[in-house]
């Protein structure tokens, strides 16, 4: 993996403005010796965000790490293009930002599972956030713990201009082989993109290479199966947001990735050569139907976060099926209803999965 650096400039109070350029060496080098040289993020996407009323494919200039794809109204990144099937648009971040609040409230307010906070506390302690997204989580981890040094990898620059100087950003591809030192991060963080992997198994060895010896791994993410525990939704009633996530598993499989992976994961950090692996489940509801108001809360969350990204959610995963477009609009009239249905009360499983890598 190269990394393309989103490296800080000087610092204008506690946060330091970052640019996008390109590197070969590791992100474990002196980011001070970067010269930003292109712009990313926030102020990026406020020009782009003109250009995505465009309709049909339109490759975006500049180079391939600032550039974007636009598809059907959607924006794609342009670095490694189509390897995320996703769009990274403006409607897809604030997804993203949902759901960081909706997974921080289902684990009441932890960022983190594995033990890792006297180590964040104590002080040089290296975190490496793999599908960062907006960076949020690592913005927030950041400014909680400023002894940290917080690194953010992504396909697309959509991390802000702004961040604390002891995060950093790169655009680059994770399953690519990493130029990190071996034995380097105390703390890997993978969330909300485990279906988007194709090789676990190969990400998940070469954590455990790059994890100090005693260093974490951990995981957090939904398994997008509508459950039920009061009969409002059984698997004999029709259901079209069912059939939906049966297209979209099947999409994403054509696409060579694993919309279910979750449903392994402990066994996989074991067979990876990760011990004292963890599991955790929370509910979380899709949809308020919840009496209590944290739940609730989540709810509004996930059922928002739905209903915004089906249109995106659905466009190259079900493409790769065969559908058209009219196609995919005509189901997704069914499917919205089925998601606004407020007589069922279905919820996904959040799952937080850690695993410890030996210490010899
Ligand atoms: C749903 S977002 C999750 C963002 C973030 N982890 C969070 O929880 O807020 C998934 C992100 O993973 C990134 N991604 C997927 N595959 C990747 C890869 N091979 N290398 C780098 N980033 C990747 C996508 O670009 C996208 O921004």
């Amino acid at each position: 993996m190269h990394h393309y650096h989103i490296p800080p400039s000087a610092p204008a109070s506690s946060a330091s403005a970052s640019a996008t350029e390109s590197r070969g060496s590791g992100h474990d080098g002196d980011d001070a010796s970067s010269s930003g040289s292109h712009r990313a993020g926030a102020a990026a996407d406020e020009e782009d965000a003109d250009e995505e009323d465009q309709d049909d494919t339109t490759p975006s200039g500049g180079s391939s790490v600032h550039a974007h794809v636009y598809e059907g109204g959607l924006r794609y990144h342009a670095f490694r293009d189509g390897k995320y099937a996703f769009p990274n648009d403006e409607v897809e971040q604030n997804r993203d930002d949902m759901k960081h609040s909706m997974s921080l409230l289902l684990c009441h307010g932890d960022y983190f599972y594995a033990p890792i906070e006297e180590v964040l506390a104590a002080g040089g302690a290296e975190v490496l956030d793999l599908g960062t997204g907006t960076g949020i989580w690592a913005i927030e981890l950041g400014d909680k713990y400023p002894e940290a040094k917080i690194t953010g990898i992504d396909l697309s620059p959509i991390q802000p201009n702004f961040v604390p100087q002891n995060v950093h950003f790169f655009v680059d591809d994770f399953e690519e082989d990493w130029v990190d030192a071996d034995n380097k991060y105390d703390y890997i963080h993978i969330r909300h993109t485990l279906f988007s992997i194709r090789d676990r198994d190969l990400l998940f060895q070469r954590a455990l290479r790059h994890l100090k010896p005693g260093g974490y791994l951990e995981l957090q993410e939904l398994h997008f199966a509508p459950q039920c525990d009061d009969n409002s939704l059984t698997p004999q009633m029709p259901y079209a947001f069912r059939d939906y996530i049966a297209f979209l598993d099947a999409g994403l499989r054509a696409l060579g990735s694993e919309l279910h992976a979750v449903r392994t994961l402990p066994e996989d950090l074991h067979a990876a050569g990760f011990e004292d692996v963890e599991a955790a489940t929370h509910k979380c509801p899709l949809g308020l139907w919840p009496r209590d108001r944290r739940l609730r809360l989540c709810g509004l969350f996930l059922r928002t976060a739905v209903m915004d990204g089906l249109r995106g959610l659905s466009r190259r995963p079900l493409i790769a099926l065969g559908w058209t477009q009219l196609q995919i609009e005509m189901f997704l009239v069914d499917v919205r209803k089925a998601v606004m249905d407020t007589k069922v009360h279905a919820y996904f499983g959040f799952h937080v999965v850690y695993g410890r890598k030996p210490l010899a």
